[in-house]
């Protein structure tokens, strides 16, 4: 093997900004999220205003943790993944940049036009034409800078992080543009193309496989790079990585009809929503099994590293997520967790668990190293934001668990006579203990994310340019 040092240097600026902005992003949405938590349990905080409604705040939460927060720590890592794998600079630092204002563009129009009542009405595509295009602009921009970056790379092979990364970019082009495909009648006004149940089924096929690609696929990569990474180990089995790929991107695109269960939606399509996403459940274990025993050897590690526990405990919550996900698409079990809590703490099981746990793990790895430091400000505080985000998270999930039995167990109880045996204001008022332990394990989360700017910013304020720029130097090891 030979190793030679290139002269040119890796574009870290870019990374840095989505990185920062991860943390910006975060504590919004989820501060957002605690608010709308807590409207939940005292009705007065929608203080009697449209623009602070829940039904207007609540995409609005959607939003910014999905797309701004997860969003941001897709973009950063993807594009510090890539360059390091591919040991080469991004193809272009000016379609970087505009990717980066793009986005921030995209998520402030969703702050400024959700709030005032402008939507598509469609979940997690709620942003109308004007503001989709510009996402869709910014989105092929991002395609080229992360293909054409693979183009060019100086190793042989394409690790399979950026596989999933890969997989991640083209699947949410082509969701968000057939998704949207739409008849403006106003600059903020549109119609969907399609009609009835067939824009139900354009919708959840959309709105699955961002759970799938966006919020799944995309972090994978993500796991691929950095639980390696922080354990210091090569990942369990490569064979292993590769077939987890083709399995999950083949099964995943078949699974949205779940969400329309005892719908308008043709019963076939129905039970093969169902049939497909038990299926799912073997390569989601696969790729979390690949993930933990990676770690074989080095579990000692856990006990002085809280970054290597955000991601080992991420894994462990994307293994639950997705074991409970099939069971909720078995119909029957379906019949009684929808439209129920259940739901939502299955969501955030897999939104506060999985996506958020592996972001904030993969940031605190690569911020010290894109500013010239060799750890955080405190591993003291990264401890406590550990604990806070796991209770938190533990907290917010169990609370909906009970909640959700609750609900759906009371709706469906019936009298001899045929009538129902509690009104919906009994489920609503047996539902509040819930209401107030989920704002109070949101706030754990949320008060976490705080010690986390506050560690990013000590660190970022002492950074050290000059190792920053060493570390940012490309080493090509090995001849092409
Ligand atoms: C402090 C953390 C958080 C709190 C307190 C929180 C709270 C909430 C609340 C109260 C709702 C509305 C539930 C309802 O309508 O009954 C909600 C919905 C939702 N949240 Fe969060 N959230 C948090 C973090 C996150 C994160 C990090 C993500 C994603 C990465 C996320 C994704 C979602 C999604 C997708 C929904 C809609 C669920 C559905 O329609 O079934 N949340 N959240
Ligand atoms: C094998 C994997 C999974 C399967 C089969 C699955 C299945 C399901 C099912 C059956 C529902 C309920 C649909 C309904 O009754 O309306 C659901 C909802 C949801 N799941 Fe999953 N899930 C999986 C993994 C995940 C993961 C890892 C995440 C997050 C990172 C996630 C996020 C969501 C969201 C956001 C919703 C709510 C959609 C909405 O109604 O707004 N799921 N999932």
């Amino acid at each position: 093997m030979s190793t030679a040092i290139s002269p040119t240097a890796y574009n870290y600026k870019v990374v840095r900004q989505f990185a920062i902005m991860t943390v910006v992003w975060g504590i919004l949405g989820m501060g957002l999220g605690v608010f709308i938590a807590s409207q939940l349990v005292w009705p007065q905080l929608n203080l009697d205003l449209p623009w602070t409604s829940f039904g207007r705040l609540r995409p609005l939460h959607t939003n910014l943790v999905i797309f701004a927060f997860g969003g941001c720590a897709l973009f950063g890592t993807s594009y510090y993944v890539v360059q390091r794998t591919c040991q080469t600079r991004l193809i272009s630092d000016s379609m970087a940049a505009f990717t980066f204002w793009g986005w921030q563009a995209v998520i402030v129009g969703a702050l400024v036009t959700l709030p005032m009542g402008f939507t598509t009405t469609k979940e997690y595509a709620e942003l109308e034409w004007p503001l989709a295009i510009l996402l869709a602009i910014v989105w092929v921009t991002y395609a080229l800078v992360f293909f054409g970056t693979i183009v060019k790379r100086k190793t042989k092979h394409i690790y399979v992080g950026n596989w999933f990364y890969g997989a991640f970019i083209v699947v949410t082009a082509m969701l968000h543009i057939v998704n949207h495909i739409s008849l403006p009648v106003s600059l903020f006004k549109s119609y969907s193309a399609y009609a009835g149940a067939t824009d139900a089924m354009i919708q959840w096929w959309y709105g699955h496989n961002a759970v799938g690609f966006f919020l799944t696929t995309g972090f994978l990569g993500m796991m691929y790079y950095f639980v390696p990474k922080q354990a210091e180990r090569p990942i369990y089995s490569y064979r292993l990585s590769i077939v987890h790929f083709w399995a999950l991107i083949t099964l995943y695109i078949w699974a949205g009809p779940h969400h329309l269960h005892y719908t308008a939606l043709p019963d076939w399509a129905q039970s093969l929503g169902m049939v497909m996403s038990i299926i799912l459940l073997a390569p989601s274990w696969g790729g979390m099994i690949n993930g933990m025993m990676t770690l074989s050897g080095a579990w000692h590690k856990l006990r002085t590293d809280p970054i290597l526990r955000f991601l080992v405990v991420s894994l462990a919550f994307y293994g639950m997520s997705t074991f409970e996900g099939p069971m909720m698409a078995i119909k029957t079990v379906n019949s009684l967790s929808h439209y129920t809590d259940w739901t939502i703490g299955h969501v955030h099981a897999g939104a506060l668990g999985w996506v958020a746990m592996i972001s904030i793990g993969a940031v605190y790895h690569m911020i010290p190293k894109l500013y010239g430091r060799d750890q955080m400000h405190s591993v003291g505080l990264i401890n406590a934001h550990f604990w806070l985000a796991t209770i938190g998270t533990v907290l917010y999930i169990a609370s909906m668990w009970v909640n959700g039995i609750t609900q759906g167990l009371m709706w469906r109880a019936i009298n001899d006579d045929g009538t129902l045996t509690y009104s919906f204001v009994e489920a609503l008022q047996a539902s509040h203990p819930g209401f107030i332990v989920r704002a109070l394990g949101g706030a754990f989360f949320a008060s976490g994310m705080l010690l986390m700017a506050y560690n990013v910013f000590r660190t970022v304020r002492a950074a050290n340019p000059v190792q920053a720029e060493e570390a940012a130097k490309i080493v090509v090891v090995g001849a092409h």
